[in-house]
């Protein structure tokens, strides 16, 4: 039995008053049988980690970079983000599309989280491009397959997020049973890698909303949600965080 996850992704958003508002109306709404988790921005970490002491909201940070100390101007290194959170989003398909991060280097981060402690939530997904054209299953296997590389048999201590790029922030959704299909052709790969691959929890992302979450997360595959716009909107996450029960 996976455990189900839903986290809260609040990519660049929130001034610091909503982050703590944002924070502090999750924490009273949630009391939920799974795991929950907010991404906020890196500046805001130790304040929403005040507003959700004492309840079952986990944080986590956006990003990481693969380096414990040095001179990487503007970088978080893993050890620093595990001062404060349990998890770090690694391979966001807007840091793969804009700051050019390829699979070996999104590896390299997973391996470095989670030597420092961290659970790396690993995103994969393909666009619209490579889903027109049939790539979706080599790109998403060549993504993943690039994290199984760098980590062997380790992998099974990270999150899989699978997030069709084109359904981002878009209001357009995969078909649940097209998602679980793909959450299943993941799964093959990850008990490849590892014995455990069966306990591996693999999300979904791409403009979950309260009124089509139950229906994705009702897939056997389908472990919990990596949500963007909707959670940050205390109602819509807390209602999301309900169908996923
Ligand atoms: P969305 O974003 O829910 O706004 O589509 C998901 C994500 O980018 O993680």
């Amino acid at each position: 039995m996976r455990r189900p996850l839903i986290a809260g992704n609040w990519k660049m958003n929130t001034t610091l008053a909503q982050a703590r508002q944002l924070a502090s109306e999750i924490a009273a709404g949630a009391s939920f049988d799974l795991d929950l988790l907010v991404c906020p921005p890196f500046p805001w970490l130790a304040a929403v980690q005040a507003e959700i002491a004492g309840s079952q909201v986990l944080l986590g940070a956006q990003n990481c970079w693969t380096e414990p100390s040095g001179a990487f101007t503007g970088e978080v290194a893993p050890e620093m983000a595990a001062e404060h959170c349990s998890h770090v989003i690694v391979g966001h398909s807007e840091r793969r599309a804009m700051h050019g991060e390829s699979d070996a280097l999104v590896a390299e981060k997973a391996g470095m989280a989670l030597a420092s402690g961290l659970v790396p939530i690993v995103c994969v997904g393909e666009t619209l491009s490579e889903r027109d054209s049939g790539e979706t299953d080599a790109v998403v296997t060549r993504q993943l397959g690039a994290v199984i590389f760098r980590l062997g048999p380790a992998v099974e201590r990270c999150v899989v997020a699978y997030e069709p790029v084109w359904a981002i922030g878009t209001g357009k959704t995969a078909s649940p049973p097209e998602v679980q299909a793909l959450h299943l052709r993941l799964r093959t790969l990850l008990c490849s890698a590892s014995t455990s691959g069966d306990s591996i929890r693999i999300l979904y992302g791409g403009s979950v909303k309260p009124d089509n979450a139950a229906e994705l997360f009702a897939q056997v595959d389908i472990d919990g949600g990596l949500i963007g716009g909707a959670s940050l909107k205390a109602a819509d996450f807390v209602a999301i965080c309900r169908a996923a029960r």
